[in-house]
């Protein structure tokens, strides 16, 4: 069995608006390994979302995959490109729900407010799998349980508006697991809660994925978070990866001068639920791409006449693990361990 479930390449996504067509995901490279925590970190507009939404087709008009390729290996079955199947594939919607599950960003929009949990949840099973009502109420109240819900067998009858926030967040968790799939995504899961209730629905997630070994991505603003949860992680910046390795390595020794900045601006790694105070300026618009090396403007390290022109910098790996896009990183990393060369 290959040991990515998931194999991201050269992803191009672009939104076609007035201003002309805007490269929101360009060149993206990323695996997400089986059985284990990737997480894809980077300030706010970098194209975590927009990547996320292309596994499973979600990308709405005006914007589109423009290039690449999405292989997904499932645990059981052939090898597919999510990223060609026409829109309307069986394939497509047994993948969708059954085989990847999603927490979106804003979960209060995943339920809805007029039907019971139970028949939600019911229906989701119903859905991919061919078994009879109770057969699907019992695993239903079962991921519920599974997911720390008090009385999973009462509550499986109430309206989402009858509980909590993070009661619902944990809903919407069984929701997306209630199928056992193979990968589940989670685009900024805690957001929209408090801190407490934040640390304990990614502590569920990391319990889920060693009991059910679900391969996981997690989507995230939040560096604590990645040390804590993940096993690999991937740095993006202006809709491309920009660091790639294990969490270990890359927080460790990170090598791109946009992940130490991250890094440098993180209060404690052992601080969850904190949004990142941003690097020094803002993130350039889409419209308005800087040549070379995207990230020129805002990092200390860049070299006028290098950094400035010619093609944005490809990843090359490290030879410490991790693969880097940055054409001055072995300098970059003197330059650091001299004490030189960063403002
Ligand atoms: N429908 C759309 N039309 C035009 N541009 C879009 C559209 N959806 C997203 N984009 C652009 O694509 C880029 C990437 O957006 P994305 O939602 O992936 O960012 P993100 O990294 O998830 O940010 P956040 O942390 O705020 O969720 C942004 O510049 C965004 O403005
Ligand atoms: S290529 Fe130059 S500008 Fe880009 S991150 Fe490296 S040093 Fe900075
Ligand atoms: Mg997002």
């Amino acid at each position: 069995m290959n040991d990515n479930v998931l194999e991201i390449r050269n992803l191009q996504v672009v939104f076609s608006t007035e201003e002309g067509e805007l490269r929101a995901v360009d060149g993206v490279n990323l695996d997400i390994r089986r059985g284990r925590i990737t997480a894809i970190v980077g300030e706010s507009g970098c194209g975590k979302s927009v990547t996320s939404f292309s596994i499973l087709r979600l990308i709405q008009s005006p914007g589109r995959i423009a290039g690449g390729s999405i292989l997904y290996h499932p645990r059981n079955g052939e090898s597919v490109d999510l990223a060609s199947l026409p829109e309307d594939a069986d394939r497509l919607y047994d993948i969708r729900g059954g085989q990847i599950g999603m927490i979106f960003q804003e979960p209060m929009t995943a339920l809805s407010p007029v039907h019971t949990v139970g028949n939600q949840l019911c229906e989701a099973i119903r859905l991919h799998h061919n078994i009879d009502r109770d057969a699907a109420r019992s695993r239903a109240i079962d991921m519920l349980g599974r997911v720390g819900i008090p009385s999973p067998e009462k509550r499986i009858d109430q309206y989402p508006f009858e509980m909590s926030g993070g009661m619902r967040q944990r809903v919407v968790i069984a929701m997306a697991l209630v199928c056992h799939p193979d990968v589940l995504i989670a685009d900024e899961p805690t957001t929209a809660l408090d801190v407490t209730i934040q640390a304990q629905i990614m502590r569920l997630i990391k319990d889920l994925q060693s009991d059910l070994g679900t391969s996981t991505l997690i989507i995230t603003h939040d560096l604590g978070v990645v040390g804590q949860l993940a096993d690999e992680v991937a740095v993006m910046y202006l809709g491309r990866v920009v660091e790639q390795g294990s969490v270990r390595d890359v927080m460790k020794r990170p090598r791109h001068p946009y992940t130490i900045g991250l890094l440098k601006s993180l209060p404690s790694l052992t601080t969850a639920g904190r949004r990142l105070p941003s690097i020094e300026g803002t993130v350039p618009s889409l419209n308005a791409i800087p040549p070379g090396c995207p990230f020129h403007p805002r990092c200390p390290f860049a070299r006028p006449g290098l950094c400035d022109v010619g093609s944005p910098p490809e990843p090359e790996e490290t030879g410490e693990g991790q693969s880097v896009a940055c054409l001055r990183w072995k300098d970059v990393a003197k330059e650091i361990a001299e004490g030189v060369g960063h403002r």
